[in-house]
């Protein structure tokens, strides 16, 4: 079986260092985040939060008024709730629970963090993959019913981009002790939150939803993201970790971004329409290459298969400053697999144009 290979898109530093370059002259398409400049509402409130020092203080406890922004925007109980440093950070306290709720099942090719944060807590898990051929139509069923009690899954999946149905979902609510479902990529996905299980929490005890802010808003280096799930499961896990997980400006980021629903809707809308407009027109021009089949997906992403390893073309673009996100540490996967996330017009011209020379 494949070893455990920890392995993340989105090193622009260690280019821009490598390169000698600025990190915004790299076109980072290895990680999936939006590629626009940061909202202004948002800027202005992190600016505040710099000009009022109020870091100078230990956060609010139990980031009251954080939890309570968040559970308006969402329609749900505070208690509900719990923000974190990152769904990452929450990913690794979930695998504590999962790790007392029996055999665990993840889904390759599937976001590595699952398996460390399984391997943190010695936790029993085992793998069923997903097919690699999938429909064009999104959302989709989810096609597994692995035999383990615990399931995690990603929606819409990474690196694959499937988005599965909420109806499909809902029915596994009913066979597993416990599901996991990562919506880390759903709100930047037209026609997403239609799918999400957040509103399933108050019905549901085994289900435990991820969220996170990373992707949409393109504030990677803020770490911010939240938890939905029963009362009793977050305040077991609140008592567990570090008393202040969250600093000040990502509490700041969090209320701002959720609390401002008029600003939070212009924005997304703007998202979905990049997303739609520019992954079509990326993957028709990457189609055109011989040796490249491109898959389809419903998100800021999508995997490319190629007929050889890409590893020389992935090096061939990481000098010319463009990283894409080879996919031979996923599961299931191999070096003939390339994730590419779409970013502004002008920069996937240049992708495209330096995948075709990389062929040369
Ligand atoms: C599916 C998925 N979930 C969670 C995360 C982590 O998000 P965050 O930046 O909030 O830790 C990622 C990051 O790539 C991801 O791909």
């Amino acid at each position: 079986m494949k070893k455990f290979i920890y392995k993340h898109g989105g090193n622009i530093f260690d280019y821009s260092k490598r390169l000698n370059v600025l990190p915004e002259e790299i076109i980072d398409s290895s990680a999936s985040l939006v590629p626009f400049s940061t909202p202004k509402f948002l800027l202005k409130a992190l600016k505040k939060e710099l000009k009022d020092k109020n870091f100078r203080y230990y956060p609010e406890k139990n980031f009251q008024e954080l939890r309570k922004t968040i559970g308006d925007f969402h329609g749900i109980d505070p208690e509900n709730i719990m923000p974190g440093n990152g769904a990452s950070e929450l990913i690794t306290w979930i695998g504590y629970e999962a790790s007392q709720s029996g055999i665990n099942c993840l889904t390759p090719p599937c976001f590595s963090d699952y398996e460390r944060s399984l391997n943190c807590w010695n936790a029993n898990y085992i793998f069923d993959e997903l097919p690699k051929n999938w429909s064009s139509k999104n959302p989709q069923t989810f096609p597994l019913l692995p035999n383990a009690d615990v399931l995690w899954i990603t929606n819409p999946h990474n690196p694959t981009g499937q988005l599965w149905s909420q109806d499909s979902l809902k029915r596994l609510l009913l066979t597993y002790k416990l599901i996991i479902c990562d919506e880390a990529f759903l709100s930047i996905t037209p026609e997403g939150e239609k799918e999400s299980l957040i509103s399933l929490v108050k019905d549901f005890d085994n289900l435990i939803v991820i969220r996170s802010l990373t992707k949409l808003f393109s504030i990677a280096g803020l770490r911010l993201g939240y938890i939905i799930s029963n009362p009793k499961l977050i305040n077991k896990l609140i008592l567990k970790r570090d008393p202040w997980p969250l600093n000040a400006f990502a509490i700041q980021a969090g209320i701002t971004l959720l609390g401002n629903k008029k600003e939070y809707t212009v924005w997304t809308k703007k998202i979905h329409k990049w997303v739609n407009t520019e992954k079509s027109w990326m993957s028709s021009k990457i189609s055109t290459i011989n040796q490249l089949l491109v898959l389809d997906s419903s998100t800021n992403f999508f995997l490319v298969k190629s007929k050889q390893s890409m590893i020389p073309n992935i090096k061939y673009l990481a000098n010319k400053g463009i990283l894409i996100r080879g996919c031979s540490s996923f599961r299931s996967l191999s070096d003939k697999w390339v994730r590419i996330s779409i970013q502004k017009h002008s920069q996937n011209k240049k992708i495209v144009s330096a995948i075709q020379n990389s062929f040369k």
